[in-house]
């Protein structure tokens, strides 16, 4: 598994993370067991994965703390978050909520400690009111780096982390980004490679880019919406230019993982076949530069959507 520098962090960081949240947050919400959910995280260890995102909110902690046992902790690097949304968040929480998160994960520090999913109008009191609080967790050991991520189903276009990044004063910051709504590869990826910040892409492949049946209804709204012109693209078979090249999620993911200013792309998954598919796509070569350049163009004015849901 190829591993690349995380901006500014200096962390060797495998190109493929395991995503602990999401729809299947590791297997916890598609009816796995602990102990399998703690297999599989094994599995994609072994594979050369060394980056896990989780948070305070996907009840995945404990599930990664079982399985950095046995392990050197430094060879693991280790993504977690602070609640942002309807829960208080003072520096008293936050330092409660992180020393709660070190307990679960049964380790005494965590590589990255982000904000999780900042809404552009609550960005300027957090600065103001606990990014001081990181700072001096940081200073105490509990934490290596500081991060960001967003809120993509309210901010779709990225609206806070371009606030975050004019600000610079975070170490890693979380985008959605994928094959239909590319908005962060104008806005948001050439700002924080220019400045060196370290970039994580979550929603690679969400709902739409499961299969191409899942895609069909995603195309048919953005082309009413006309966020994609009708005569570019075959309705039947929306990308089927690009799946003479993989299947859906080997494109969607190679997609992210290529695009300039990417470090690490999030998978989620509870399923060990899925999985394994994922390993391997992110061990094979880039798509050819035209198919990429299509994939650009047909998407360039998609806005709407983040692959989720059809609202
Ligand atoms: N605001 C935030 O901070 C925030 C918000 C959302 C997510 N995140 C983070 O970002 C991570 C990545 O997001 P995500 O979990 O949504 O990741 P994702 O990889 O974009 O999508 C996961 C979905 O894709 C399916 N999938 C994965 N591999 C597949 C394959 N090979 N074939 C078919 N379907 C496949 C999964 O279903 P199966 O289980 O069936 O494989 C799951 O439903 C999360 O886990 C979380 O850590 C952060």
């Amino acid at each position: 598994m190829e591993r690349v520098v995380l901006g500014r962090t200096g962390l060797q960081v495998s190109r493929m993370g395991v995503g602990a949240g999401g729809p299947s947050q590791i297997g916890v919400k598609t009816g796995l067991s602990d102990v399998e959910s703690v297999d599989l995280l094994r599995k994609a260890f072994d594979a050369g994965v060394n980056l896990v995102d989780t948070s305070e909110g996907y009840g995945t902690e404990e599930i990664i703390g079982s399985a950095l046992q046995g392990r050197n902790r430094y060879e693991i690097i280790v993504s977690s978050k602070k609640s942002t949304r309807r829960v208080e968040v003072t520096p008293a929480a936050l330092m409660e909520s992180l020393d709660a998160s070190l307990q679960l994960l049964q380790t005494d520090y965590i590589d990255i400690y982000n904000l999780h999913g900042v809404v552009p109008q609550d960005y300027g009191k957090l600065v103001d009111e606990v990014y001081p609080t990181l700072v001096a967790a940081r200073e105490a050991g509990k934490i290596r780096f500081i991060g960001i991520t967003e809120m993509f189903g309210e901010d779709r276009q990225h609206t806070m982390l371009q606030a975050a990044l004019a600000d610079d004063l975070w170490d890693v910051i979380m985008v959605g980004y994928n094959l239909l709504n590319q908005t962060a590869r104008r806005t948001v990826l050439p700002v924080a490679l220019k400045q060196n910040v370290g970039v994580q892409i979550m929603f690679a492949v969400r709902k739409a880019l499961g299969n191409p049946e899942n895609l069909k209804p995603f195309v048919d709204a953005l082309i009413d919406s006309g966020e994609i012109e009708a005569s570019e693209i075959d309705r039947g078979n929306p990308l089927g230019f690009a799946l003479a090249h993989g299947t859906l999620p080997d494109v969607a993911y190679r997609l992210c993982r290529d695009e300039p200013g990417v470090h690490v792309v999030l998978s989620g998954t509870g399923n060990a076949n899925h999985l394994q598919q994922n390993l391997d796509t992110f061990e094979r070569g880039a798509l050819p530069s035209a198919t990429m350049g299509q994939l650009h163009h047909l998407f360039r004015n998609v806005v709407s959507t983040t692959g989720q849901s059809l609202d």
